[in-house]
């Protein structure tokens, strides 16, 4: 499964693919906003740090107006992936950006019916939001686990990107349905390193080392 990191901060992103742990980014409007940075400025840089995909989402609501801001995101880099909403007119986007050879990242999924569309309309990547259903007392992963289905059953080769994740519990839940792409916040793919068994092994290890003054260098 492939890791994106789920934000616009800089250091994060610089962080977590000096380790070889980010295959690409997803932004949004309210990410952006967080920074507190300019959008072109901002995404223009991380494209620079990341090779693979980083995701811009337009703030149009027409499909007319949602294509000339996606073909402008697009000029900012190869990597970039153009995020529209679930939307007819997102859609509609989606299709004419993908027959251009754009990425397009559809986001905002609530639905397997959601996910089927935006395969037919030729997205790279469907965004299901696992942990605002979960925050509706819904099942996210039940969703993720939908998409799969259908895709395999047909062939289609849009990729599941698992959105909104909240847990290291939902990311390695992700990648046992097979979901593509999780994409989290820093934290959360750092929180994946967390055992409490690691700390209460490393602890007793330590100790000992001491009582023994063991040293190395
Ligand atoms: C995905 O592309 C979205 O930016 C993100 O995962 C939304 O997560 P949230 O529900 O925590 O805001």
């Amino acid at each position: 499964m492939k890791f994106f990191v789920d934000t616009a901060e800089i250091d994060q992103i610089k962080e977590l693919n000096d380790l070889g742990m980010v295959d690409g980014v997803t932004t949004n409007p309210s990410l952006i906003a967080k920074s507190g940075r300019d959008i072109l400025e901002v995404t223009k840089e991380i494209c620079d740090i990341v090779a693979g995909p980083v995701s811009a989402e337009v703030v149009a609501t027409e499909a007319d107006a949602m294509l000339v801001e996606g073909r402008k995101l697009a000029k900012i880099a190869d990597n970039i992936a153009v995020k529209v909403p679930l939307t007819w007119a997102g859609l509609k986007t989606c299709k004419t950006l993908s027959d251009e050879g754009t990425m397009v990242n559809v986001t905002l999924c609530f639905s397997a019916n959601q996910a089927l569309l935006a395969a037919k309309a030729g997205a790279t990547f469907i965004s299901p939001f696992i942990g605002r259903l979960d925050d509706l007392n819904m099942d996210g992963l039940e969703l993720i686990e939908d998409i799969r289905t259908i895709y395999d059953n047909y062939g289609y080769e849009t990729q599941i990107l698992a959105a909104s994740i909240r847990s290291a519990n939902h990311m390695s839940e992700c990648a046992k349905i097979g979901a593509d792409v999780a994409t989290a916040p820093a934290s959360v793919i750092k929180a994946m390193a967390n055992h409490v068994l690691t700390d209460k092994g490393l602890a007793a290890f330590l100790a000992d080392a001491d009582k023994a003054g063991i040293k190395i260098v």
